[in-house]
């Protein structure tokens, strides 16, 4: 009892100002400005900056534990950045009416949720107005259709706690579909095509430039694949981005990303290959 009494008492930290309630679509414009988040006096994430336009995309690679998700995180305000600023459409996400940032913000999470409910509930979670041939459009775009039509109850099925087995492929296009049926100005994508094979992952991909124009997409990767025609990659590394820049930059530079590329692909990237030369020459 005092367990569930602490939590059911406690104060939410990130507070709302409220601004009335109204609900207006934002343009996805996102700024980090000298950002730094502390927990538990460590420092998770330090001196982010970089900025996005509506409509670009935005993929983030880095090794496990470097502050991806954190930053994702920050965007959606489950904490606040202990300094600099999180700017949405130019404005603090402090500052934003929490409820209408993040009714903008469609998010697909590293750990799928699925709820002790039907396919088309999981889907239409976060509009439960819509109707069935949205959440039907929702699924073909996130190559889920397929194979929800091919179970014996169809969107009908009962999945999570109570229901039928998906496989981690499944539960994500599930999550995806969920988040795009939100039609959100910012779309967070958080390692949700690892678990689907390359055919699958780059229709989904052709489906993202769908909605790009007035939607910024964040897409957390390890393949390079997944984020390679980003309009700019953020390469993190211990809670810092240690390269920014596009995938032609970002090889040119022959660095961490370089290095990366050449270890899926197999090819020697061209900076990595100037660097050789030089070293070669000098020798
Ligand atoms: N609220 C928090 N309180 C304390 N520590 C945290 C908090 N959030 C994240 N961390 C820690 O910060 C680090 C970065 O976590 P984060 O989840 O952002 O990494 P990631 O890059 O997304 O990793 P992965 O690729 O494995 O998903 C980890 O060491 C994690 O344990
Ligand atoms: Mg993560």
């Amino acid at each position: 009892m005092e367990k569930i009494y602490a939590t059911y008492s406690e104060e939410p930290k990130v507070r709302t100002p409220r601004t009335g309630g109204i609900t207006a679509r934002l343009k996805g414009e996102v700024e980090f400005k000298n950002v730094s988040y502390r927990a538990d006096g460590e420092e998770i994430v330090s001196d982010i900056n970089f900025r996005v336009k509506t409509g670009q995309t935005v993929g983030i690679i880095g090794s496990t534990g470097s502050g991806k998700s954190t930053l994702m995180n920050l965007l959606c305000r489950f904490y606040d950045a202990t300094s600099g600023e999180v700017l949405v459409d130019g404005q603090d996400v402090r500052r934003h009416d929490l409820y209408n940032l993040r009714d903008n913000i469609g998010m697909a999470m590293q750990d799928v949720f699925l709820f002790s409910d039907t396919i088309e509930g999981n889907i239409a979670y976060g509009r439960p107005d819509c109707s069935f041939e949205e959440v039907k459009h929702a699924a073909v775009m996130a190559d889920a259709n397929h194979f929800i039509s091919a179970l014996p109850e169809g969107y009908d099925t009962i999945v999570g706690e109570r229901g039928v087995g998906l496989s981690g492929g499944q539960k994500q296009r599930i999550s995806l579909a969920r988040a795009l049926l939100k039609d959100p100005s910012i779309l967070i994508l958080d390692d949700t095509t690892s678990a689907v094979d390359m055919e699958t992952e780059s229709y989904i991909q052709s489906q993202l430039k769908k909605i790009q124009d007035n939607c910024t997409v964040f897409i957390i990767a390890y393949r390079i694949s997944s984020i390679k025609d980003a309009d700019l990659i953020l390469v993190m590394d211990g809670g810092r981005i240690i390269e920014q820049g596009t995938h032609e930059e970002l090889v040119a530079k022959g660095g961490y990303y370089a290095r990366a590329f050449h270890n899926q692909y197999g090819e020697i990237p061209y900076g990595l290959l100037k660097e050789r030369r030089a070293r070669r020459n000098r020798r």
